[in-house]
């Protein structure tokens, strides 16, 4: 399988469009150390033609042509894409807000959960992407599935399960406790293996925390994809950016006892890489303590156009 990390921050991309923070701000001015990021999607194809998006983004536009592999063939029809399908962790804007970006009747899947899939068809815009060509289709935990193109399978076996998260920000229900509505199906991580079941990573790029079931999942793992929103908690407090911790936003942390790191350090993963960065996170800054931490702890920070094979 190849994989190329189409966006690697979180929700607001780097520099975010309203924000003076040091990491936004130093990369308007072209501090050194920091590289401009959009928001968090990857690229995955078997066959080298045929590819699988792992979220679509508010700049999905922008990564596509950024990105020759996700150009339509030259020598195709007059209209056509080598993105044949799209599969959603989450229901967030940063998740979903690029499938407009796909309307123009290209034929493609897209698979989501039923919660994710219900946010699309509550919301009516999403009729842009005629069902005639774009079929959506539900997974079901625990049923891995072969990721299908509009002419049959791409060589791509996708299995979703749950993982603690939230509830999209614009569906919080203030009302309904801690959980703000939050239910079973609202995040998910993904498995991504090649057909033949020989090759695998896991996408996991919203994690509210690592519960027992996804420990067991995520042990001797070869590759894994994590969450990296934020570095500590209470960032973007401190920051004067936003008044919300990681906890109430769904998001667990980088740093501390209970952090990512250390978390996830006992499992045996062979391959960490952090993606959903946030701007606020100074591990993006090359030559941060911070970011010293996370590589000493042997996780990489992804970063626009990473590519790898596995
Ligand atoms: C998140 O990851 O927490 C969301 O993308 C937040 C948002 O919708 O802005
Ligand atoms: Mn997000």
């Amino acid at each position: 399988m190849m994989i190329k990390v189409l966006g690697s921050a979180a929700g607001g991309g780097l520099p975010q469009w309203n924000c003076n923070g040091r990491n936004s701000a130093g990369v308007r001015k072209g501090a050194p150390g920091l590289a401009p990021r959009s928001q968090a999607s990857v690229a995955v194809t078997e066959d080298g033609t045929q590819w699988v998006l792992l979220n679509a983004a508010p700049d999905l536009r922008q990564q596509i042509n950024d990105t020759p592999e996700l150009h339509p063939i030259s020598d195709g029809a007059p209209r056509n894409s080598p993105i044949k399908a799209v599969v959603l962790t989450n229901g967030d804007v940063d998740t979903v807000a690029g499938l407009l970006t796909l309307r123009e009747g290209q034929p493609f899947t897209v698979y989501g959960t039923a919660r994710v899939l219900g946010v699309l068809a509550s919301n009516s815009i999403f009729d842009v992407l005629d069902a005639r060509l774009v079929k959506r289709v539900v997974m079901e935990f625990g049923r891995p599935f072969a990721v299908e193109g509009p002419l049959g399978p791409i060589g791509i076996t996708i299995e979703d399960f749950p993982v603690p998260g939230k509830v999209p920000l614009y569906l919080e229900d203030t009302k309904a406790g801690a959980g703000l509505g939050t239910q079973v199906g609202d995040t998910v991580g993904l498995k991504v293996a090649d057909a033949a079941g020989k090759r695998h990573f896991f996408y996991i790029p919203g994690c509210a925390k690592l519960d027992d079931p996804l420990r067991a999942r995520l042990k001797g793992a070869p590759l894994l994809f994590f969450d990296g929103t934020l570095y500590t908690n209470d960032e973007m407090i401190a920051q004067g950016l936003l008044n919300k911790t990681g906890e109430r936003m769904g998001h667990m942390n980088m740093s501390g006892n209970t952090g990512s790191i250390a978390e996830i350090a006992p499992l045996g993963v062979g391959r960490k890489i952090f993606i959903h960065i946030n701007n606020s996170n100074p591990a993006l800054r090359e030559g941060s303590p911070e970011r010293a931490t996370v590589e000493s702890a042997g996780w990489e920070i992804s970063y626009d156009g990473m590519q790898m094979r596995v």
